[in-house]
């Protein structure tokens, strides 16, 4: 099986960095998600740490705060997000920085203890070659502990843009077993899987957009109409959605798959 969506890496990177100052005010989920994922680890004390997707740096300062972090690697492939994560972990020594794609990651053999992600790696092309890499980088003992979306994911904003037309307006995430077959191709061992449901409640269906647009999660798939949306379209879409209205509210179904596992 293709481990594989296409997406379009140029409009990841431009669409995170475009987020950089907006992200810390919409990603109340990033934050929930990301301390519950960091609950997952025994401990991280004296770990070499490898955070990918860094984004404006919550999880690595949270990191810092919660234990002896041996020293920690913040990567990720938008420039100003590695900026932003340097400029908030400003007194901590033991952080290198770098700007790169968790796809082709430039680290040497075997020097991490534990590798970390927060909803990051739903934004890559190609999970089993990323797995690869983690292998590579990771000591003999090393981890892996991540969270991605799962295929509910915003269900009710794809089913109201299937209404309008037949492009992909919302990305496509990876189910559990897609995620674990990705990691066995990577020879990953003791794979452990925990799926949750979080819903989001908005007071219309355009708060829900601008939160989208504020962290920067902008369909990025080649599939994309890579037209101008017209008003009408919008407003059939809104119109549609107005359809899952629950007391008032909006709802939007975020699925999280967290995930750890073994070299
Ligand atoms: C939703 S944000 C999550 C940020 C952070 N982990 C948090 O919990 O707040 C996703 C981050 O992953 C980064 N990213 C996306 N694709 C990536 C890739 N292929 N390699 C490295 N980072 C990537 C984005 O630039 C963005 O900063």
């Amino acid at each position: 099986m293709r481990a594989t969506f296409s997406i379009d890496k140029d409009k990841v990177r431009h669409s995170f960095s475009s987020a950089v100052s907006t992200y810390d005010s919409f990603a109340s989920l990033q934050r929930k998600v990301g301390l519950e994922l960091l609950n997952k680890s025994e401990s991280f004390a004296e770990k070499i740490i490898l955070d990918i997707g860094c984004g404006t740096g919550f999880l690595a300062q949270e990191l810092f705060l919660k234990s002896l972090v041996k020293q920690m690697i913040a990567v990720d492939v938008a420039l100003p997000m590695v900026q932003a994560t340097k400029n908030k972990l400003e007194s901590e020594g033991a952080v290198q920085y770098i700007c790169a794609d968790a796809e082709k990651l430039p680290l040497l053999e075997g020097i991490a203890d534990q590798i970390i992600s927060n909803l990051a790696l739903q934004w890559c092309q190609n999970l089993t070659t990323v797995f690869k890499g983690f292998k590579r980088i990771l000591k003999q003992d090393g981890q892996i502990l991540f969270s991605t979306f799962g295929p509910a994911t915003l269900q009710e904003l794809k089913t109201s843009w299937a209404e309008v037309d037949c492009y992909t307006h919302v990305n496509n995430f990876y189910s559990v077993d897609k995620l674990i077959l990705f990691l066995e191709q990577a020879d990953f061992r003791g794979v452990h899987t925990e799926v949750k449901r979080y819903q989001s409640k908005y007071r219309t269906v355009i708060e829900l957009m601008r939160e989208l647009k504020g962290i920067g999660a902008h369909n990025v798939l080649s599939g994309r109409n890579r037209g101008m949306t017209s008003k009408a379209q919008m407003l059939k879409m809104v119109n549609a959605y107005e359809k899952h209205k629950v007391n008032n509210f909006i709802p939007a179904t975020y699925e999280i798959i967290f995930v750890s596992a073994n070299i």
